[in-house]
């Protein structure tokens, strides 16, 4: 299998390695190479061993229920509340005064909150929850900022072992309530807006898009809560509408955490399948807390007592709830929470806020350290980030010139990266290497983590030989993993594990090196991989064609130097539209699509051409059009139904660019 993306840019074989400094190694927690082997041997054990460090209000007896693959059980006969996990067991160990949360608003507000505080906060949410009818396995809505009460609405909603269901902020109204109706959430939390990019992002006004919008279906939100953050002017809908502030002030902070089964549902996150619709990924409590908390522990070398942690991500995608939210507050970490953008109010702020709270391990994505490359190490460099120690990387394969970068500019040539593989599904990391034992490869994630089972596997499913690439399957059931798409349990068996059995199908290219270390090659289906957030060729198709002008339409994940694939869309007008230019449709076009489903799916480019290249069965041949895209040689086009299509279609991309 060749990198299909072009997003690694050296061979994997001939490149160099950075063993752990003596000195890091000597202070790791994990140094210790037989952790590997140990839970190889008796991988249950293991999660059993680290499920145990989280509380239990009744200890479970059974690890692991694989009587029904491929629905898993993890610590079934155990009982705990998650939000006491990341809350009251601190305070309970007297750590009630320690920082949790350094936020900082983009316009340069800031506030301390230490778990004694966040705890309060929390319960006295879960109060106010709880008169608003919330209760065990109810679905609440969360269209947020990133903003303390985001993550107090988590918490609250978990405290109750009801099921959240976290929009990021960034989806259009359609979206939204595609989201709603498919989890029948009765409860939304949002807020009146968000600060982006040195502008008010409003929020409100899109749920009350979404609210309104008559699509067929029966309306299950019955309220909808508003922080007041940004002061836009926005409408109260009487009876359905109330302000979070005001609301609040009628609850106390008195509130006793009931304890759930370790598989009471605890989210559902929607994510891009290969098909239009979202799927909706089900988490539970006990197993993805234990995995959520330990590879944080694990993979970034955690010091509660001493770190301060910044991963920058939105708590709208799983990183946000796994890194942000659950892995750190159960680990009592002390983090950094930034509600904006890299650029604002410019390039210096990230540099600026790492300085100002000497933060100590850092993870972002590639997509953002390109950005912050093409700007030059001459920002960052103005800045003291001699207190970073770890460096993490998501959400793409990292390049090994971006890797070096990193390790240079902001982890001052000694900072180990760690690359850390996984997905929405797996719910936490999977493959990454352990900062203390592993020498380091730029480019790739290298190790499954201690107690994962992963291989690469040719079509038939076989394993592939060191040096060959094939398709990445986890073999043996994880703690955090996926337990099912909400309300589609055939969808869930048909996308993972109809293709190798009990083997989990991840949807990966990967390739083993001569060492064994695994590199990841990009998506193998119609996902797309855009700024580290997954895209679904098909919704965004759907999304053109729904425009009155398009008659068909196709896109394609084409490579892009800084968000490392970006759309591109290709569309065939309707005869009667063709007094709308090309430049016109383009305009237009890209427009719909973030209007349709976000601003994150707007097409970098869009052509409009006279057809598409297709197979004699009808099939779109997406392979062919991402060649053009990427400015490559179109490859074979035997299979076509008229060999010419690509000709033409080449010709008008070359006189469009
Ligand atoms: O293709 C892989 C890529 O991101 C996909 C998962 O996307 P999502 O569910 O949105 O979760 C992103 C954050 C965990 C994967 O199928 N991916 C994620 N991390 C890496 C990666 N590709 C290469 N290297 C990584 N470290």
């Amino acid at each position: 299998m060749t990198d299909q993306h072009g997003t690694i840019d050296s061979h994997p074989l001939d490149t160099e390695t950075y063993p752990p400094s003596a000195e890091f190694a000597a202070q790791a927690s994990l140094n210790d190479s037989s952790v590997y082997w140990r839970a190889a041997e008796d991988p249950e054990n293991y999660w059993a061993q680290e499920a145990r460090k989280l509380q239990w209000s009744r200890p479970f007896t059974e690890t692991l229920d694989w009587s029904n693959p491929p629905f898993a059980k993890w610590f079934a006969d155990g009982t705990l509340n998650v939000a006491a996990n990341c809350l009251d067991r601190h305070l309970a160990a007297g750590l009630g005064d320690r920082v949790a949360i350094h936020f900082e608003g983009e316009p340069g507000d800031t506030r301390t909150i230490t778990y004694a505080e966040l705890t309060h906060e929390v319960k006295r949410a879960a109060n106010m929850l709880t008169s608003l009818g919330v209760k065990q396995g109810d679905r609440v809505a969360i269209y947020m900022p990133m903003i303390p009460e985001a993550i107090v609405s988590m918490l609250a909603v978990a405290r109750l072992g009801a099921i959240h269901s976290v929009v990021f902020g960034g989806f259009s109204a359609e979206s939204l309530r595609a989201r709603i109706d498919d989890a029948q959430a009765e409860l939304v939390i949002t807020a009146d807006g968000g600060n982006r990019k040195g502008r008010v992002s409003a929020l409100k006004p899109t749920v009350d898009d979404a609210l309104a919008l008559q699509n067929g279906t029966e309306l299950s939100v019955k309220r909808v809560l508003v922080v007041q953050r940004t002061g836009n002017d926005i409408s109260m809908q009487e009876g359905r509408d109330l302000w979070w502030h005001e609301e609040i002030t009628s609850y106390d902070g008195e509130h006793t955490a009931q304890a759930f089964p370790a598989e009471n549902p605890l989210f559902i996150l929607y994510t891009s399948g290969t098909t239009g619709r979202p799927k909706g990924i089900l988490h539970t409590s006990g197993g993805y807390l234990t995995q959520a908390s330990s590879t944080h522990r694990n993979v970034f070398d955690l010091k509660p007592e001493t770190d301060v942690y910044w991963c920058t991500a939105d708590i709208g995608w799983i990183t946000g709830h796994s890194y942000v939210v659950y892995g750190p507050l159960a680990n009592g970490a002390t983090q950094v929470v930034y509600e904006g953008t890299p650029e604002t109010p410019d390039w210096g702020r990230w540099w600026q806020i790492i300085e100002k709270y000497g933060v100590t391990i850092l993870y972002t994505a590639p997509t953002a350290i390109r950005a912050c490359m093409k700007v030059g190490r001459q920002v960052p460099e103005q800045h003291d980030l001699s207190s970073i120690r770890v460096l993490g990387s998501v959400g793409e394969p990292i390049n090994p010139e971006a890797w070096r970068w990193y390790r240079d500019v902001i982890g001052a040539g000694t900072a180990p990266i760690v690359d850390t593989w996984w997905q929405t599904e797996t719910g936490a990391m999977m493959i990454s290497p352990l900062p203390g034992l592993t020498t380091l490869k730029p480019g790739s994630a290298q190790v499954p983590l201690p107690g994962i089972s992963i291989a690469v596997v040719d079509d038939e499913g076989n394993a592939v030989d060191r040096g060959q690439g094939g398709l990445l399957v986890v073999q043996r059931p994880w703690p955090s993993m996926v337990r099912t798409i909400w309300g589609d349990p055939d969808r869930f068996v048909e996308t993972y594990w109809e293709k190798f059995g009990d083997q989990y199908f991840a949807g990966d290219g990967a390739r083993l090196d001569e060492d064994g270390d695994i590199w990841l090659l990009g998506r193998v289906d119609d996902v797309m991989n855009v700024s580290g957030h997954r895209l679904s060729t098909t919704e965004i198709e759907s999304a053109l064609v729904g425009h009155h002008a398009v008659a068909e339409a196709a896109v394609v994940g084409a490579s892009d130097e800084t968000t490392g694939q970006a759309v591109v869309a290709f569309v065939i007008l309707k005869s009667q539209q063709h007094l709308l230019t090309p430049e016109e449709a383009e305009q237009e076009l890209r427009g719909h699509v973030a209007q349709a489903i976000g601003a994150i799916a707007r097409p970098r480019q869009v052509f409009v051409v006279n057809e598409l290249p297709k197979t004699r069965s009808g099939k779109i041949m997406r392979r062919l059009l991402r060649d053009a895209a990427e400015g490559r040689e179109i490859g074979d086009t035997t299979t076509l139904a008229d060999t010419a299509v690509m000709q033409t279609i080449s010709l008008r991309m070359r006189s469009d660019q």
